[in-house]
């Protein structure tokens, strides 16, 4: 599986060194402008793969170089301070939207049949745009949204439970950022219902500030992130059908739509193979709505 990342910063080199690690692609392209720096990433990369689990092709190229890539991951940003500060997600919309607009009508065409997966932030209004910009079928374009902050999520009830998170069962979704909300009335470990206990609400409160946390403590984040991408890339290429939230466009979904944003879809080789209705409370319904009005109304101004 041919895999190209356009955008090789912290996250971008993290993603790109998970992907080796876990033999998910027999060719990785790696685009920035830097074109020395990237010969290095390339080089080095290529020789982590000698140590891996299969044969990799690693090389640094242009976007020309993402020709024909089944899966190309948009990690592409402007640097965070031409926009707020680097943790405020929504400041760094309009440099990274610009981006957008000048990077996928050109990706697009060279990879007609590709998954394009979105990093960068706001990544719920990039996946957006990604999927205006290039045309393609709204189930081959997707975000990695909150997966990151569900894996938080139940990184924090695995510590508090003594369980281990693959069996803790707790979606966060909506915006990848302030308006995301847990679907408490579906959070499960085994056949245990543990949405009542006032811990978990506690865990998800903690949730949302364990990124500033990151931001603060060390400048940026990269491994979670990484590691979300490196999620789908994998459902992707094994075609698991892995269930996960990712940002995805929403259609009709308790009236929803034209937005996206963070709801458990199933992943497989052609993309979102179908995006699941799980039911709502009125107080998670009321959730979504404004995460969707949130986010609808930032694509808007960068519209403007
Ligand atoms: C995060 O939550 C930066 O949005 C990214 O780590």
């Amino acid at each position: 599986m041919k895999v190209s990342i356009v955008g090789v910063g912290k996250v971008g080199v993290t993603l790109g060194y998970s992907i080796v690690l876990k033999g998910l692609a027999t060719e990785l392209v790696l685009v920035s402008r830097n074109s020395e720096r990237i010969r290095g990433e390339a080089l080095d990369l290529q020789h982590a793969a000698a140590l891996g689990p299969s044969r990799v092709r690693v090389r640094g190229g242009d976007l020309e170089a993402t020709q024909n890539s089944d899966v190309v991951i948009l990690a592409l940003a402007q640097p965070a301070d031409q926009g707020g500060n680097a943790m405020d997600r929504i400041a760094s919309a309009k440099p990274n939207a610009q981006l957008f607009q000048e990077v996928v009508p050109k990706i697009a065409p060279l990879s007609p049949d590709a998954i394009l997966l979105v990093v960068t932030n706001p990544v719920d209004v990039l996946t957006y745009a990604t999927l205006k910009l290039s045309g393609f079928d709204r189930h081959r374009v997707l975000g990695t949204g909150t997966l990151i902050d569900s894996a938080r999520f139940r990184s924090l009830l695995s510590a508090h439970y003594e369980i281990h998170s693959d069996d803790i069962r707790a979606y966060v979704l909506g915006e990848h950022g302030q308006s995301q909300f847990p679907v408490l009335s579906a959070v499960y470990a085994g056949g245990w219902y543990m949405g009542k206990d006032p811990e978990v609400k506690r865990a998800f409160e903690k949730t949302l500030s364990v990124a500033p946390e990151v931001f603060l403590a060390k400048g940026y984040t990269n491994f979670a992130v990484a590691s979300a991408a490196a999620m789908i890339v994998q459902a992707i290429k094994d075609n698991s059908h892995h269930t996960m939230p990712v940002s995805t466009l929403v259609d009709g979904y308790y009236g929803i739509e034209d937005v996206c944003l963070s709801l458990p879809a199933v992943i497989g080789r052609e993309g979102i193979a179908q995006v699941l209705s799980i039911a709502l409370n009125e107080e998670e319904q009321a959730q979504l709505r404004f995460s969707a009005q949130h986010l609808r109304s930032v694509s808007q101004s960068l519209a403007e």
